[in-house]
């Protein structure tokens, strides 16, 4: 390794040189040492043309320590085949990690939970996705791998926090993008109705950042509505109102128009349609998701089209949002539309 030794007074001017000129040696730690500041650099020669001024040293600098990735850290552990194998992205919703084990390597579970804990100090418990998100709550099933034994967790993004349990809530981090784009949209004074909201990202998210006057949000989960109802207090707001129960048979009873309605069930929103027309009214914008093929997406333009039809309503198409993977060329979309 080759350093550099800079009096203190022109360290910090030299250092930024050096960077700037992608000379600085990023796999060694600076060291402060009597007057004189050591900075390993990547080539002498250049070094000499940049900063004729510097003075070479022998010193040796200590390295930094590179936290290794959880295929490096298995490498030794695991066979070639099972490292193929081995998924490496993971979900993490506060300090719960979420895995996915290929069946060849369900032997290996725990030794890769463990050791996806031990390169991760802020993951505190390990699961594996033991299925897809499946029934009515659409929730996960999880089988526990490693660390401390608990579910409950809590999740921070877009300036909220949100409390859940993974085993009994569905919850994806991987939407906290999606909603972000439907709260930019939202504007002052503004009328929020959530149907299937969850344990309430959406209404927390559009009520703590937007100008709306109210949120509203309908869960059939009662776990998942009670977390939104914790959420709402937990994040200050006092512009919300929760129901729990069927969106079939609560929206009938509401006698209210929304600016904006937001239908976050991909898998059946297509039969919910009727029920958020309505709700709307001429302007309502409506998010509507849904998952589709790629090469397919007009595929729930038409079923939005036929909805409208029936409820003696038109539509104008605002923009189609490929908004996550679902599963291979399956994609989540939100169709944004505008009763005209
Ligand atoms: C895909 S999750 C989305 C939850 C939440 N909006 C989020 O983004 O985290 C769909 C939610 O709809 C709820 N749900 C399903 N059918 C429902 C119905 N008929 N009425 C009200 N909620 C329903 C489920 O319990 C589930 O919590």
């Amino acid at each position: 390794m080759i350093t550099v030794k800079v009096p203190l007074k022109n360290a910090e001017q030299v250092k930024n040189q050096l960077i700037t000129k992608n000379l600085f040696n990023n796999k060694y730690k600076v060291l402060k040492k009597g007057s004189y500041l050591y900075i390993p650099v990547t080539s002498k020669q250049q070094v000499k043309e940049t900063v004729p001024e510097a003075q070479f040293s022998s010193i040796q600098l200590p390295r930094i320590k590179q936290k290794p990735s959880i295929r490096e850290a298995l490498t030794k552990k695991l066979t070639h085949n099972e490292l193929e194998q081995l998924k490496t992205a993971h979900d993490q919703i506060g300090s719960i990690a979420i895995i996915e084990v290929d069946p060849e390597l369900s032997k290996r579970e725990k030794q890769i939970a463990n050791t996806l804990l031990k390169l991760n100090p802020s993951i505190k418990t390990v699961y594996k996705k033991a299925a897809a998100h499946e029934g009515k709550f659409r929730v996960q099933k999880l089988r526990y791998l490693a660390g401390e034994r608990k579910s409950e967790t809590e999740y921070k993004e877009n300036n909220i926090t949100i409390q859940l349990d993974v085993k009994t809530v569905y919850f994806s981090p991987r939407l906290g993008n999606e909603r972000k784009r439907i709260t930019k949209q939202v504007k002052k004074g503004e009328k929020v109705m959530v149907l299937f909201s969850g344990c309430g990202p959406y209404v927390c998210s559009i009520a703590k950042n937007s100008k709306a006057s109210e949120v509203w949000g309908i869960e059939i989960n009662p776990e998942a509505s009670r977390y939104a109802f914790e959420n709402t207090i937990l994040n200050k707001l006092s512009n919300t109102r929760l129901f729990r129960g069927d969106v079939k048979k609560i929206v009938p009873k509401l006698k209210q128009k929304f600016d904006r309605i937001l239908m976050p069930l991909p898998k059946t929103s297509e039969s919910f349609l009727s029920s958020a027309l309505t709700l709307a009214k001429k302007g309502t914008i409506i998010h509507f998701y849904s998952f589709q093929k790629q090469g397919e997406f007009k595929k729930a333009v038409n079923k939005i089209k036929k909805a409208c039809k029936k409820a003696k309503k038109t539509s104008k198409i605002l923009e189609i949002v490929k908004c996550g993977q679902h599963a291979p060329y399956i994609y989540r979309i939100c169709v944004d539309f505008k009763i005209s």
